[in-house]
Order: C-alpha cells, then sequence, then structure tokens
C-alpha cells in the first residue's frame, strides 16, 4: 500500500490540489450538492483534509466534519491545519479503514470522498460503506478520475512530436498498466466514470454527474497566479527525480502484471527519458508551453 505520507506522495497531496479545482466552479459544485451552513460530512481517505477545507465555506458554519484515514502521520498533520480553517464549526479527524468505517449507521447528511476509490481493489465495497454512514436522504458525493483517458487524450504543447508507433506503444504501456493495477490490487484508474452504475447498484437514486472544466494552460512568460501554481506544481512533481522513478518502476510493474513484454517498456523509457530532457530544459528556459486538461469527475447519488 502506498503511504500517502511520503515525501514525494505526499507534495501531490499539496501541490496538485492548489489548482485542481476553479473557484467557480466550487461554487457551481456546491450549489449542485444543495450544500448549506450546519451539514455533517465525513471525508473517507480525508489525507490532509482537502475535501474539508474546500467544502468549509459552504457548510462549515455550525457544521461538524468527520476526516477518516488509515494514514496516522497524515491525520495528525491535517488536525493540525484544520484549527485555521475549521472556525464556526468542529472539524474532527479519526483513524479508520474505508472498508470498515468507525461511524454509525445514517449519521451523517454528506459523505464525501475525493481520489480514493481509485485506489481501492473493492471501490464497491467502500462506496457501500459511505451509504451505510449516509442518513436517509444523505448524499454520497465523490471527486474521482479517469486517469487512462487522460493519459491517452492529446495536449498541446512544445514538446517534440512523438510518432504515430510511439504513440500507440505510450497507448499501450497506459493500457496495459491499468489493467495491471487491478490485477494488483492497486485500485482502478478509471473508475471516476464508473461510479453512477456503482452507485446505481447500490440503490442511490438522482444519481448525477459533472466534469471538472479545468484546462491547464501554460504560457511564457506565466504572469498569472494559477500558472505560477501550475509551474510550481510540475517543478515539485512531474521534475522531481525520485518522484518520477518511483512512478516510472510502478507503471513498468503493473504494465509487466498487465500482460506487457519487458522489451516493449524498455523502448517506452527510451521515449520517456528523451522527452523528460527536453521538457526540463524548456522549463528552465522558461520556453515550456500546454494547453490540456484531465478527465475528473464530480458525482453525487441520494441514500433513499
Ligand atoms: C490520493 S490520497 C487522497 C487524499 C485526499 N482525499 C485528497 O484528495 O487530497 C488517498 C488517501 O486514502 C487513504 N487511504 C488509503 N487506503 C485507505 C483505507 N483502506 N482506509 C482509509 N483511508 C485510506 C490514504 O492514506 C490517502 O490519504
Amino acid at each position: 500500500m502506498v503511504d500517502w505520507s511520503e515525501k514525494c506522495w505526499k507534495e501531490m497531496l499539496i501541490y496538485q490540489r492548489k489548482s485542481s479545482i476553479a473557484e467557480d466552479m466550487l461554487d457551481m459544485i456546491a450549489a449542485w450538492l444543495d450544500l448549506k451552513p450546519g451539514m455533517t460530512t465525513v471525508d473517507i481517505g480525508c489525507g490532509l483534509g482537502y475535501m474539508g477545507y474546500t467544502y468549509w465555506p459552504y457548510f462549515g458554519q455550525g457544521g461538524g466534519y468527520i476526516g477518516v484515514d488509515v494514514n496516522l502521520n497524515l491525520l495528525g498533520e491535517a488536525r493540525g491545519a484544520a484549527k485555521k480553517w475549521s472556525q464556526g464549526g468542529q472539524a474532527l479527524f479519526i483513524s479508520g479503514d474505508a472498508y470498515h468505517l468507525p461511524i454509525a449507521d445514517n449519521s451523517a447528511d454528506l459523505v464525501v470522498c475525493q481520489a480514493v476509490l481509485q485506489h481501492m481493489d473493492k471501490p464497491e465495497a467502500v462506496l457501500a460503506e459511505m451509504v451505510r454512514l449516509a442518513r436517509p436522504g444523505g448524499l454520497i458525493f465523490c471527486q474521482e478520475p479517469d486517469n487512462l483517458s487522460t493519459l491517452l487524450s492529446e495536449n498541446y504543447t512544445s514538446l517534440p512530436a512523438r510518432t504515430v508507433e510511439e504513440h500507440l506503444l505510450a497507448d499501450k504501456v497506459h493500457r496495459l498498466a491499468v489493467a495491471g493495477r487491478i490485477k494488483l490490487g492497486r485500485g482502478d484508474w478509471t473508475v471516476g466514470i464508473k461510479i453512477p452504475k456503482l452507485m446505481h447498484d447500490l440503490g442511490l437514486a438522482d444519481i448525477r454527474i459533472r466534469k471538472n472544466d479545468r484546462v491547464t494552460c501554460l504560457l511564457p512568460p506565466y504572469d498569472d497566479p494559477l500558472q505560477q501554481i501550475q509551474l510550481d506544481s510540475i517543478k515539485k512533481q512531474w521534475l522531481n527525480d525520485e518522484r518520477h522513478k518511483r512512478w516510472t518502476e510502478e507503471l513498468e510493474e503493473e504494465f509487466l502484471a498487465g500482460g506487457g513484454q519487458p522489451q516493449e517498456f524498455d523502448s517506452y523509457r527510451e521515449i520517456d527519458k528523451r522527452i523528460m530532457s527536453i521538457f526540463r530544459q524548456q522549463i528552465e528556459k522558461g520556453e515550456y508551453f500546454a494547453c490540456g486538461s484531465a478527465h475528473f469527475y464530480f458525482v453525487k447519488g441520494i441514500k433513499p
């Protein structure tokens, strides 16, 4: 199991979250969910409390938030940070396993998770636990990606164009790695698009899905605050050698588990090395540009 409190993964929980959803999109999602001050909310796999501090302005006054996670280090940090953001209500952080949550049936107005179901080998069982906690009429809300669709989609960037063969190899690597992840019990990277069906199978009502409208657009000299945040995130994450090494090792393991051949991964690694070196140079010289988006879903359903 990934230890999300390790530096290279924790940085993802910090930097990627800073620019993931536009403020007007958040207002729209909060209205779509009909969030109201005073609601009681449980956040499964809360990490550093992202769902708590992000939606607190909409439900927190007079309300309550319980963040649950297996990682005690993250819980400790989240608890400390919440002293600042949880004014006017109560935020608690407790240790617990998403498959057996230490919380009573029918006890929450809202049960949420972000980027958690994608890492679970039985997302449907975690979703069933979330349903158990919600009161009748309460809301289940998930923010989860379809990373395979993101990896297969075309971005417009300053990086050299890949040949059709290189594209097809990368697509094969990603498709087989996603299948391999599932085989290895590391979760389903495409879960975001499957959640409506999972909710339907659990008997939820009024199931609805929307997509994050964030499009990353980096144009030199990156002269607005959002681009600066995104650039910082690239430097801290994508150009972090340790993270890239771990990411590539994981990808190789999953590709092989999905049925890929070692020599195919060697070819993929060579292409990746070449592109990463150009990427690094362009970032250092301030010449990199990019326009593209991720497939990231907001899904809600009501417990009858
Ligand atoms: C990708 S992180 C997402 C954290 C947070 N929701 C966010 O979006 O920033 C996944 C989180 O799920 C937690 N987690 C993993 N397995 C879990 C389990 N079985 N029960 C509870 N939490 C779990 C991890 O410790 C980690 O904090």
